[in-house]
């Protein structure tokens, strides 16, 4: 029986020397070699019950001493520099991956479908002078016209021939730039993305906010190329069975002017869902924006000889034109911009 707790004296001994030369250095892997549930420690400890009680009591201490020994080494391990001990073999840890906002996504793909198409991407200033926003648009300084528009004025001494300066409220102040850009000579195919301000705030407007403009100028263009072009951003943007519609309006800067609705995806375009009204649209269209044919003293602005060329252009709010999008479901345009991420994770 002597012979039992010498046994075990020696085989913790040679446990003790295994630890002290083991090569692997990492701590994980040695504390579930030697402390594990099913590790060598505990296979050592089940040979107590082999063992008298008196034995047992001395054997025990011998264990525990050790076990206490193994610890401590194990921790004094952990605390080293992790230098001295990579496991390439752990996976590593995968920094969490964020993605563009929705609106920055909805203006890749909007840029996208026009430049399938031979337009140009341009921006132009978000800050500019009163004559691009409004004066060279057909828009005399004092029009009553221009009130539609909510106007951000910034406070700077006016320029004589281009006015006081304007956050711009609409991206139209890319067209006479666009012609100037382009010395008065078409084709002109642009679309003009960017940021527009107005004092405006409520669940379907906010005081900044993105457009698309595009202009199209060139020898015989006529509505029909306009109504086309809508058609065909409907179906890419939307998918294909979304169809266009204008609607006469009022704009300076075009004429003739039309408001542009596209049909709407849940009750494809008839209104009514199994008899009732649908919730979505109330109409079958929901509106867009607004379009038409180059007012010929835009195009004089910019240099474009009227009589030879002709030319349409359209201008859409980009949060508008996305939150319409098959299974959205955004009812407040502000949220895009609340900087939630639950909310932004979303998209
Ligand atoms: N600029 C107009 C707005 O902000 C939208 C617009 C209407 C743009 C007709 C156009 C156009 O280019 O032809 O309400």
């Amino acid at each position: 029986m002597e012979n039992s707790t010498v046994d075990l004296k020696k085989k913790i001994e040679a446990l003790r020397e295994q630890f002290a030369n083991e090569p692997n250095l990492n701590p994980q892997s040695l504390k579930t070699k030697y402390l594990g549930k099913k590790g060598l420690f505990n296979q050592l400890a089940k040979q107590l019950s082999t063992l008298t009680p008196d034995q047992r009591k001395e054997a025990g201490k011998l264990l525990n001493n050790f076990k206490n020994n193994l610890q401590t080494k194990l921790e004094k391990l952990d605390q080293q520099p992790t230098s001295a001990w990579v496991d390439l073999t752990v996976p590593g840890i995968l920094p969490p991956q964020g993605h563009l906002h929705p609106v920055s996504q909805a203006i890749e793909e909007i840029s996208e479908i026009f430049q399938k198409i031979g337009f140009t991407r341009v921006r132009y200033p978000e800050v500019d002078w009163d004559y691009y926003a409004f004066e060279a648009l057909n828009m005399p300084a004092n029009h009553p016209a221009r009130d539609e528009w909510e106007t951000f004025f910034v406070d700077l001494p006016a320029d004589k021939k281009l006015g006081r300066v304007v956050l711009t409220p609409h991206t139209s102040n890319g067209q006479v730039r666009e012609m100037e850009r382009l010395k008065g000579k078409p084709p002109i195919r642009m679309i003009n993305i960017g940021r527009c301000y107005r004092r405006q705030q409520d669940v379907t407007h906010i005081q900044m906010f993105h457009q698309f403009e595009g202009l199209v100028v060139d020898r015989g263009i006529n509505i029909q190329h306009l109504k086309g072009t809508l058609d065909y951003f409907a179906r890419e943007f939307y998918g294909a069975d979304t169809k266009s519609r204008i609607r006469p309006f009022h704009f300076q800067f075009t004429e003739p002017s039309f408001e542009v609705d596209f049909s709407c995806h849940i009750c494809h375009g008839t209104g009514e869902i199994n008899g009732n009204k649908c919730s979505f649209c109330k109409s079958g269209w929901h509106e867009v924006g607004g379009a038409g044919m180059v007012h010929p003293n835009v195009l004089r602005a910019g240099g474009i000889d009227a009589n030879k060329y002709t030319g349409f252009a359209f201008g859409w709010g980009v949060e508008r034109t996305y939150t319409l999008k098959e299974g959205l479901n955004i009812d407040d345009i502000r949220l895009l911009y609340s900087s939630d991420v639950r909310f932004l994770e979303q998209f």
